[in-house]
């Protein structure tokens, strides 16, 4: 097999730290999971133990109880690290880099992977994960805080170079401002949170409607991110299902 592409870096994550992306995935990829000939989920780049691959799994069998789920990693010591975890065929642990081992999933799940990459590695890596993916499938790459708290990811299409969409996502009773996002944003907008870009726009109404709303904090963090949603007049790709969750899923800002 050919080298895998990429670089190993920090393997830090925790148990429950990608509860929210992983919640939404069973949301958005639902379609695409239940309909797929081979349901095969890659966990790329799950870091110094397995933790949240098997998570993955389990969360989403409730959708697809036939899930398989590939915890890929470029360490090698992190794979031979994670066998004792293999549960095959439904889980199992191998070496491999953005070019996904030659495997053909339905879903692709990197998180805190680019983070650590410089932003112009990001097109290739997104370019050759999605020309990975079975079709209709789709990766799903981003960022979140070491407790899982503060979320924000991009989801692209099989085939495709520019996510769909932004998902902010984060636990409303410990969330200060949205303003917070924008130390989590994924690789390929961090830089870009600057007056004149699409994603400093976003923050910036996404925070001046959470000052507005903050009245409504007397009926608790969810009713005034509601109302923050609702005052800031962007369209969303979502609604108030999802919203109640503290989730909010935009148009990509490109
Ligand atoms: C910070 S950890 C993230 C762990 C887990 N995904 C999480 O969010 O908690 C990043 C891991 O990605 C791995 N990694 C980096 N680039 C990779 C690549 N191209 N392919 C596979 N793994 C990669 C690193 O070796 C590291 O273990």
């Amino acid at each position: 097999m050919s080298k895998p592409f990429g670089e190993e870096t920090r393997g830090t994550t925790n148990p429950n730290r990608l509860r929210r992306v992983d919640r939404w995935i069973a949301w958005w990829c639902a379609h695409a999971l239940t309909s797929a000939p081979d349901p095969l989920v890659i966990d790329l780049g799950y870091g110094a133990t397995p933790v949240t691959a098997i998570e993955l799994r389990d969360r989403l069998a409730a959708v697809r109880p036939d899930v398989r789920v590939v915890g890929l990693e470029i360490s090698p010591e992190r794979v031979a690290d994670a066998q004792p975890f293999a549960d095959p065929p439904r889980l199992e642990f191998l070496r491999g880099g953005f070019e996904l081992a030659g495997l053909r999933p339905v879903v692709v799940r990197a998180l805190n992977v680019l983070r650590q990459y410089d932003e112009s590695a990001v097109p290739d890596a997104w370019r050759t994960m999605t020309s990975a993916l079975a079709p209709g499938g789709w990766l799903i790459e981003g960022t979140c805080d070491e407790l899982g708290r503060v979320c924000t990811w991009g989801a692209l299409r099989a085939g495709e170079q520019t996510p769909v969409s932004l998902t902010l996502s984060a636990k409303l009773s410990t969330l200060e401002s949205p303003a917070v996002f924008a130390e989590r944003l994924p690789k390929a907008l961090i830089h870009h949170n600057v007056p004149g870009e699409p994603v400093h726009t976003l923050l910036s109404n996404l925070d001046a409607a959470w000052r507005y709303a903050a009245p409504y904090n007397a009926f608790g963090p969810r009713q005034r991110w509601l109302a923050t949603i609702r005052s800031a007049g962007m369209t969303t790709l979502d609604g108030p299902q999802r919203w109640r969750l503290g989730e909010v899923t935009f148009r990509w800002p490109s």
